[in-house]
């Protein structure tokens, strides 16, 4: 449950600030019925990730990584933003937000309307030939694993395709990492979101925001890792707590 008291701390804080960042993780989407990652039930508790999450998992068997795969689409493809998402993309329409970066994969910050969105850990939206680099639309290749095609082939050259979900060990997209790090050198007020905090180096971005001066604000159903870089923590769920944070609904 989180405290009235720091609510009404940390809208103060939200009214002051004229450049808000948001770093978000897998618990800003639990409640439009995607799991995280790392709490009960969660993702990694039903496939083991040394099993089905690593790059060289992949290599050796893409059919493990895509059987998780198709579990994953299941839902991400019929999930719709909750208030949360839809509270951030309000906030950009007040020229307060820098951006919104991201360690999910499941495109809801750019549905809800975020124009801004960094993306750490990719997209599941789209995938490529890891032969001869053919793109292809996340969302076809998703349908062709859900009727059966494990692990999905390239239709040029036959080689496995793989979605652009960053795997553990897999280097991460360079450009969306230089594009945050510019925010938190940018932002006066970082909000991070739905995050264990867990897996760098996006665990270690509040805290550059804070080097840099920022206030930085927690929002999570739990303490996260290095929540101690918190200014304010607001514990409970994001899609109650953000609007109400930004005042859009009481
Ligand atoms: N509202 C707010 N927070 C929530 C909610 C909710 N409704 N539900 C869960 N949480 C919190 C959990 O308490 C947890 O601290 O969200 C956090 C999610 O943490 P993780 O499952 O570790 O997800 P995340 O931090 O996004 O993981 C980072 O790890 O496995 C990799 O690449 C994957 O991007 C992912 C990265």
């Amino acid at each position: 449950m989180h405290d009235e008291n720091a609510l009404k701390q940390a809208k103060k804080l939200v009214a002051a600030a004229k450049k808000i960042s948001a770093l978000t993780g897998a618990g800003i989407s639990v409640d439009s019925g995607i799991p995280d990652f790392r709490s009960e039930g969660g993702i990694w508790e039903r496939f083991d990730p040394h099993e089905y999450g690593t790059y060289d998992a992949f290599l050796n068997d893409p059919s493990k990584f895509w059987t998780m795969g198709r579990e994953l689409a299941k839902v991400m493809l019929k999930a719709k933003p909750n208030p949360a998402h839809i509270a951030l993309a309000k906030l950009e329409q007040t020229g307060k937000l820098l951006g919104v970066i991201t360690q999910n994969i499941d495109n809801l910050h750019q549905v809800a309307g975020n124009s801004n969105v960094i993306e750490l850990h990719g997209s599941y939206l789209r995938a490529h030939c890891m032969e001869c680099k053919t793109e292809y639309v996340g969302e076809e290749v998703h349908q062709r694993v859900a009727d059966g095609e494990i692990p999905p082939r390239c239709e040029k050259c036959g080689g496995v395709l793989k979605s652009e979900a960053v795997l553990f060990g897999e280097p991460m997209p360079e450009d969306p990492m230089a594009r945050a790090v510019e925010i938190c050198n940018d932002t006066d007020l970082m909000l991070v979101i739905g995050t264990s905090l867990s897996v760098y180096p996006a665990a270690f971005l509040p805290q550059l925001a804070k080097n840099s001066g920022a206030k930085v604000i927690l929002i999570n159903l739990e303490g996260a890792n290095r929540d101690d870089v918190a200014d304010i923590i607001l514990m409970g769920k994001a899609s109650d707590l953000v609007p109400r944070l930004f005042g859009i609904s009481e």
